[in-house]
């Protein structure tokens, strides 16, 4: 790293705004000043933080001595926090060794309640270095925001050769929504447990804190239900292109979950149905209105599939599948799809809908589904995941009316399966080409024809895998995409701006190069070596 000249600036949302036509490559105007260089690392955090204030008299460095304080909960993070610094610094840093010395970081349960439970105060002294949070939650954001003000090569998984300094100064932050999802399609191509850690660890460093599984599909069924043994065995046999699919056993389920808990990651399982359910279908023969099992399919055709509506075992079925799945997940919420239920007719689809509704309220989950399933006006508290590729629809408009909850993924914007461009060589192409500047050009809080921000849950970028085989192929879609939906999930309004994403996202390269992240390196980036 080149050492950063410093600025003598107060950075916050509003300045922002005001600042951000003027910002151009390496320069900020600050305010009523001369352009200054751009220089310092707290400029650079994705997502923007809420206020920044650097203090340029000061630097922290990170030595052989440092250790990291935090007791109680907070001792969790400080491991977590311990583990991003030690295998790059090649230092032993030990987390609560003794009281806060010269030189080490404070982790404190000890923040403001006005940031909320995922809000945290960052300081940066020459001294020390502390993080402020009401709950590990805040902690954890803070940990995200501290690693990105150290050297890219904190990212590496080899030692290093430093120096390990962090620009002095302040940060206030908390996020704008409570829901910051990524969703990772396990049904078209199975990704194995270790997989899904690797997309969990990735998809923390930019404080999502949601990951919607979408654990069923045509192609293949991923979740072992006990009271339906082939759904998984059989069901889970095969996956698009003929591959062996795979499935996860309960334990294997739970695995992950814990995992993404121990990310602050709450995971959001969805069984997609009446439609998308041709693995299900294959799988058992008496879910079939004509009683015979269609064959497995590998294809990438949707629509085709259908639960038998009529039928008493589908919804015996389809309560043990919530009962089972429900017990194992101990986040609030259980997606059942709706989506494309095109071989389903209109009011067998209400009908079916209706009699699922009740099934996840009486195992104790918010239901979530998408937007379709507005059709069957769910009540009360539930979610509508929009996936249009327009911004209005009369089904929005009635979610509001109800009071559900909008979490907005539209797929012309969020769909990081989307081609970047006629050259990207995956993904697909029938919501558009969607480059990072399509990513981040949207308002989630008004982006919606009739759906107020206070309606708005968050946002979600959801990756289908028809055409994504490995971790590298989910690594080029997702970045640097994902980080330009988790900013519009995270920081305030104000602190939207294209021209300061990209500058800062310039700066991410060399930090995902060093995390082994094999990102797309679009034309759109002034990418930083
Ligand atoms: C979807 O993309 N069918 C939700």
């Amino acid at each position: 790293m080149t050492p950063r000249p410093p600025r003598s600036t107060v950075r916050n949302a509003a300045l922002a705004v005001v600042a951000g036509a003027l910002l151009t490559a390496g320069i900020v105007v600050p305010a009523g000043g001369a352009p200054a260089v751009e220089n310092s690392a707290m400029d650079n955090i994705i997502p923007a933080p809420e206020s920044v204030q650097p203090d340029p008299a000061t630097t922290f460095e990170l030595t052989q001595q440092t250790s990291i304080q935090a007791t109680g909960e907070a001792a969790e993070v400080g491991e977590y926090l311990a583990g991003i610094l030690r295998p790059s610094t090649g230092y032993p840093v030990p987390v609560n060794r003794g009281a806060l010395g010269t030189g080490d970081i404070a982790l404190a349960l000890d923040g403001a309640p006005d940031l909320g439970p995922a809000g945290y105060r960052l300081q940066v002294a020459d001294d020390n270095v502390s993080v402020h949070a009401t709950s590990t939650e805040g902690l954890f954001n803070g940990v995200q925001t501290l690693r990105q003000l150290l050297p890219a090569a904190i990212e590496s998984p080899t030692a290093q050769p430093g120096p390990w300094t962090m620009p002095g100064g302040s940060i206030v932050d908390k996020p704008r929504f409570e829901h910051r999802a990524a969703m990772l399609d396990v049904a078209r191509h199975f990704f194995d447990v270790a997989q899904v850690k690797s997309y969990i660890d990735q998809i923390a460093r930019y404080k999502i804190n949601r990951l919607h599984l979408h654990l069923s599909d045509d192609q293949g069924w991923r979740i072992q239900i006990n009271s339906w043994p082939r759904l998984a065995e059989y069901g889970g046999s095969t996956e698009v292109g003929g591959g062996p699919g795979g499935y996860y056993t309960q334990q294997d389920y739970t695995d992950i979950v814990n995992y993404a808990a121990s990310r602050h990651i709450v995971i959001v399982p969805e069984i997609d149905m009446p439609g998308h359910t041709n693995a299900a279908l294959a799988s058992y023969a008496e879910l079939n209105c004509d009683g015979v099992a269609p064959p497995l399919y590998t294809g990438i055709d949707v629509g085709f599939s259908s639960l038998c509506v009529d039928k008493d075992i589908t919804y015996r079925f389809v309560e043990d599948v919530i009962r089972e799945l429900a017990a194992l997940t101990p986040g609030p919420y259980l997606h059942i799809g709706g989506d494309e239920a095109h071989s389903t007719p209109e009011e067998d689809y209400k009908k079916f809908i209706a009699q699922v509704l009740p099934l996840v309220s009486k195992y104790g989950k918010t239901v979530v589904g998408w937007h379709e399933y507005g059709k069957a006006q769910p009540q009360g508290d539930a979610v509508v995941q929009f996936w249009g590729t327009t911004n209005a629809d009369p089904l929005l408009t009635d979610a509001v009316a109800r009071g559900n909850k909008i979490l907005a993924s539209p797929a012309n914007k969020s769909y990081l399966d989307m081609k970047y461009n006629e050259s990207t060589p995956l993904g697909l192409q029938w919501a558009g080409f969607i480059e990072v500047a399509d990513a981040y050009g949207w308002d989630p809080g008004s982006y919606l024809q009739g759906v107020p921000e206070e309606s708005v849950l968050g946002v979600e970028a959801p990756l289908w895998s028809e055409t994504l085989e490995n971790s590298e192929h989910i690594e080029f879609m997702a970045f640097p995409r994902l980080p330009a939906i988790a900013e519009l999930g995270w920081s305030p309004k104000g602190a939207q701006n294209w021209e300061s994403f990209r500058q800062r996202l310039a700066t991410h390269g060399p930090r995902l190069t060093a995390s082994g992240i094999d990102f797309y390196a679009s034309t759109q980036i002034p990418w930083a070596k």
